[in-house]
């Protein structure tokens, strides 16, 4: 359907988790009318579930220099070095702003000064964090309070449909499916010459993950029927320790930050032995793509269905202090960490691509920018350094903010957009989706489990058009709908440079390639839709 109300503005930013927030409040904070839209609440998303921390050269003695080379090192040979720089270069002040504006991060009862800890992949103690293991929801609290304060116009429940561009191709907003808001209910649009996707991550395009049910690659589906350059789609990273369910647990599972290795607990197989000894130097504090290998290497060798975290000589205490998020989830499931290791497995986590961008923010397409998760900025490479992500987020969106407010605000005339012509899926194709990706594309993959996924991907793709084009019928447009029809547009892609990848390297695991291959894989995958039925 048309857009049945519009909203005029200089700005919409598309999510409020950590990127979009901060892209917001600096663009208001320049005097341009801003809207952010988002899929639930304003609180909804990623960040608030971060719990690790924020990695920034903060503590004494630690420098950029370190950060960065610690970043190139997990990124596997393909981080963008100059995008790395701007990210530790700028982070620390970029944080001190957080801070500024009211996020309160833990600090040193005797020195005051802010707590650092260790996560996989860092040589030196350089993750602060908030309320011991909630730092997402303390920043996003505190995000989301300054966006109220500053009277920053939102839009919450609004699902974003398609970019609209004005007649020679430029951005000129985009169309949004809203429910339950009253005068905005049903599909709109704002309208603006300069659009900021910060929608997160895509994690839902797999069974088990640590993302929440929104995560469903909304922006990245957007950029790709917009034409947009899309970049690294293959590299999935996949926690290490995810508190384990079951084999057939589904959907958002309970993360267990890598902090708790950060500050000694051993990873164990069921007789106690700690396997990432000898695996690498860091054993149990090496990069993330190494330490999920490890952990699955050995699940094969032992016919395990998980591996276990030991940290009971924390002691009630130090548990209670430091990690009172993850207690109280081990906890809700029977688990009691201070008395009995912690059944652990990896599950989807992050991804490290995503909308290609330069060190402004800004996407190949003109006024379209991406920041945090759902972009992909060259700092990440082939695997994402643990807590890199809020950093990122934080210091892009302060420079897209700079990008759009060192041009003139304007006013773009949209023409017809081409949601009509997508053919959408039922919601149950979720569930399809999510399997055959698991099977297919999940933490080991080879050239035949990824040729089976694709089959298995395209057949619901050309069922969907075939209908479109016999009928003129598509299922109904709903949020569902949507959800599905971008969780198989994200899928079909990311298999597709899976299979296009034919070597291993950081969190693409290819069991039929399993060398890293530098004469012909140290380059960026990059894909780009032609503007028809995607
Ligand atoms: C964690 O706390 O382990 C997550 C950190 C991250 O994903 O960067």
């Amino acid at each position: 359907p048309a857009p049945g109300w519009a909203i005029e503005a200089d700005v919409v930013v598309v999510g409020s988790g950590v990127a979009g927030l901060t892209a917001a409040l600096c663009c208001a904070a320049a005097g341009r009318r801003t809207v952010v839209v988002t899929k639930a609440r304003l609180d909804d998303g990623s960040t608030r579930w971060a719990q690790g921390g924020i990695a920034a050269a903060l503590g004494e003695g630690d420098t950029p220099q370190q950060h960065l080379d610690d970043t190139l090192v997990a990124g596997a040979g393909l981080c963008d070095e100059e995008a790395v720089r701007v990210l530790v270069t700028e982070g620390p002040g970029a944080v001190r702003r957080l801070i500024g504006i009211g996020a309160e991060f833990d600090t040193s009862a005797e020195t005051g000064e802010i707590e650092l800890t260790r996560e996989g992949g860092h040589r030196r103690r350089r993750i602060a964090h908030a309320g011991g293991d909630a730092t997402g929801a303390e920043i996003s609290r505190a995000l989301v309070a300054a966006v109220r304060a500053q009277a920053i116009e939102t839009v919450e429940n609004a699902l974003v449909l398609d970019l609209l561009t004005d007649a020679e191709g430029r951005t000129a907003g985009v169309t949004l499916h809203v429910m339950g808001e009253g005068r905005r209910d049903g599909v709109g649009a704002v309208h603006a010459p300069a659009v900021v996707l910060a929608t997160g991550g895509m994690g839902q395009v797999f069974s088990a993950t640590t993302n929440p049910a929104v995560s469903t690659g909304d922006g990245v589906a957007l950029a790709l029927r917009a034409g947009a350059e899309v970049s690294d789609l293959e590299f999935v990273q996949f926690h290490p320790t995810v508190l384990f369910l079951g084999r057939e647990a589904e959907g958002q599972q309970p993360l267990v930050s890598e902090a708790v290795r950060g500050e000694g607990a051993h990873l164990v197989d069921a007789d106690g032995v700690r396997f990432m000894r000898g695996r690498h130097e860091l054993a149990e504090l090496a990069p993330r793509d190494i330490v999920a290998k490890g952990i699955v290497r050995r699940m094969r060798e032992l016919g395990a269905e998980h591996m276990y975290l030991d940290a009971r000589h924390f002691g009630a205490e130090m548990w209670a202090a430091r990690f009172p998020t993850i207690l109280a989830a081990c906890r809700a499931h029977g688990i009691d960490p201070v008395t009995e290791p912690i059944p652990v497995a990896p599950a989807a986590h992050y991804a490290s691509g995503g909308v290609r961008t330069d060190l402004s923010g800004r996407t190949t397409v003109p006024g379209l920018y991406a920041c945090g998760e759902v972009a992909c900025t060259g700092v990440h490479g082939a695997n994402r350094l643990a807590s890199n992500s809020l950093l990122e987020g934080l210091v892009f969106a302060e420079r897209i903010a700079a990008d759009i407010t060192a041009r003139p605000p304007g006013r773009r005339v949209p023409v017809p957009h081409p949601t009509a012509r997508t053919p959408l899926q039922a919601p149950e194709t979720r569930y399809v989706i999510q399997r055959t990706m698991t099977t297919g594309a999940g933490v080991l993959r080879s050239a035949e489990s990824l040729s089976a996924a694709a089959v298995a991907l395209e057949a619901l793709h050309t069922e969907a058009s075939a209908a479109l084009d016999r009928d003129g019928k598509t299922a109904e447009p709903c949020v569902e709908t949507w959800e599905a029809t971008n969780l198989l547009l994200v899928s079909r892609t990311l298999v597709a440079m899976a299979r296009a990848r034919e070597e291993t390297r950081g969190c693409h695991w290819r069991e039929d390639r399993p060398e890293r291959d530098d004469e012909h894989g140290r380059h960026h995958l990059v894909v780009r839709l032609l503007p028809d039925r995607s």
